[in-house]
């Protein structure tokens, strides 16, 4: 089954849309060019339809809240509730309490919460309290690593491959308006290299208040942190005097249900989360140490915000944690992914295409290479350019995956047989077409 879906509806609206939203949409990631840039005009389970009304399988699912399903009935029919508060009032209101008790009780290392209405609010608070506790101003984060949209973390590792494969990393800011003063202000060190780490702490370790770490890196196809790793990372951390800022926004509440910390067994100072936890209803948190999150307030730092804590957003975070906590949801998502990557690398081992996968089932990312990745350098290494020729016909026949290759595979537990069957059928299509071009193109 080849179909090949055409969209002007969708072409038509970019044209109309780029009138009064620069790119024609509302976050840079969204917009694919005139020509490629979907509009949803509905989205239910893990199946979404575009305006033209072709209907795909999502593996994006928002890059990873849905993880009940897009339109959960039980998270919706929470969060209308939660509407009969009727709205922010500018004081607190007992759900607060409700969800900090429940990720207290799922997350070893949580003592006390704050809210907050995206993961880039979390981290913007984390990184404040983190200096405000140790009294430093520095911070270190991964290569390949995302923390959001605040000027302080919204730095990228440009790559460079030459002739030879010789791979090169320069950190840049994600567009400009991004302050140069900042780039003092952090150095980035790859992923599983604790020598590396080691050296920097030995040079700045007085002045770094916190290290920012994706465990799996979730923006960079989910490279996984090795055994050991995280041990002489939390030892160092404490060496040093410096915070374990673990970011959870999107492993967390999703590879387990202690998060990433407690699936590679590491105890954070400080956790952010959001995606996951609110089903898609806009809520984050910032978590972690007693002894440090209580700090925040006089005297220490600041965090809040007109529609923290929203009684909506807190209304179906308690129903999705709930769920999440008290039933096999994760279970049967990672059955999924494992069921999804077996058959695609059967497709891919059929055709002689080396591959490996990294993440987690509930997220994985997969690399033309012959080994899984231990760092970004060896992203910029594996064969990406066919996940993108593949991307864009899993897209086109209605597979929908990133299109670029470092946003990993998302399942929510609306995944099921019919979603995997499709799946597989229109993955080894896209994947034929996608090497024929290659071998047309030599
Ligand atoms: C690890 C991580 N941190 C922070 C963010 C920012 O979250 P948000 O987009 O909700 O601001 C993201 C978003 O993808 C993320 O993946």
């Amino acid at each position: 089954m080849a179909v090949h879906y055409s969209i002007p509806k969708s072409n038509a609206h970019y044209k109309k849309a780029a009138e009064r939203l620069p790119l024609g949409v509302t976050s840079n990631y969204r917009s694919w060019g005139p020509d490629e840039t979907l509009y949803v005009s509905r989205a239910k389970g893990a199946r979404l339809w575009d305006f033209d009304g072709n209907e795909y399988v999502d593996y994006r699912i928002g890059y990873g809240p849905a993880i009940l399903g897009y339109g959960d009935e039980r998270v919706d029919e929470a969060a209308r509730k939660g509407m009969e508060l009727g709205g922010p009032t500018a004081l607190s209101t007992e759900r607060e309490w409700i969800v900090a008790e429940r990720m207290a009780k799922m997350i070893s290392s949580v003592d006390m919460v704050r809210f907050a209405n995206s993961g880039t609010e979390a981290v913007m608070a984390g990184l404040r309290l983190a200096r405000s506790f140790t009294g430093r101003s520095r911070h270190i984060m991964i290569e390949g690593g995302y923390h959001g949209l605040s000027d302080g973390v919204l730095w990228e590792v440009h790559h460079e491959r030459d002739a030879s494969g010789e791979v090169s990393l320069q950190v840049q800011s994600e567009g400009k308006g991004v302050p140069s003063l900042l780039r003092e202000l952090f150095d980035t060190v790859p992923l599983n290299d604790p020598d590396e780490l080691e050296s920097v702490l030995k040079v700045h370790g007085d002045d770094v208040a916190t290290l920012l770490i994706e465990v799996i890196l979730g923006n960079a196809g989910g490279i996984v942190s090795e055994p050991g790793y995280l041990e002489r990372v939390r030892a160092l951390c404490d060496e040093y005097g410096v915070l374990l800022m673990v970011d959870e926004v999107k492993t967390g509440f999703r590879v387990a249900r202690g998060g990433v910390q407690e699936l590679m067994g590491v105890d954070a100072d400080l956790c952010t989360f959001a995606k996951a936890m609110g089903n898609g209803y806009p809520i984050s948190a910032l978590a972690g140490k007693r002894e440090i999150m209580s700090t925040i307030g006089p005297g220490g730092s600041a965090q809040g915000g007109t529609y923290a804590g929203h009684p909506v957003c807190l209304a179906a975070a308690e129903k999705t944690l709930e769920i999440l906590d008290e039933t096999e949801a994760l279970e049967d998502i990672v059955r999924y992914g494992e069921k999804m990557q077996k058959g695609i690398s059967e497709i891919l081992s059929a055709r002689g295409v080396a591959h490996a996968w990294s993440g987690h089932p509930s997220m994985s990312g997969i690399f033309f290479s012959e080994s899984a990745p231990r760092n970004y350098k060896d992203w910029v290494r594996s064969d990406y350019e066919l996940y993108e020729a593949l991307a864009a016909h899993l897209i086109s026949s209605g597979i929908l995956v990133e299109p670029d290759s470092r946003e990993p595979f998302f399942v929510s537990a609306a995944h099921d047989d019919s979603c995997l069957d499709e799946t597989m059928e229109k993955f080894a299509v896209a994947l034929d077409l996608a090497l024929d071009e290659r071998a047309q193109a030599k």
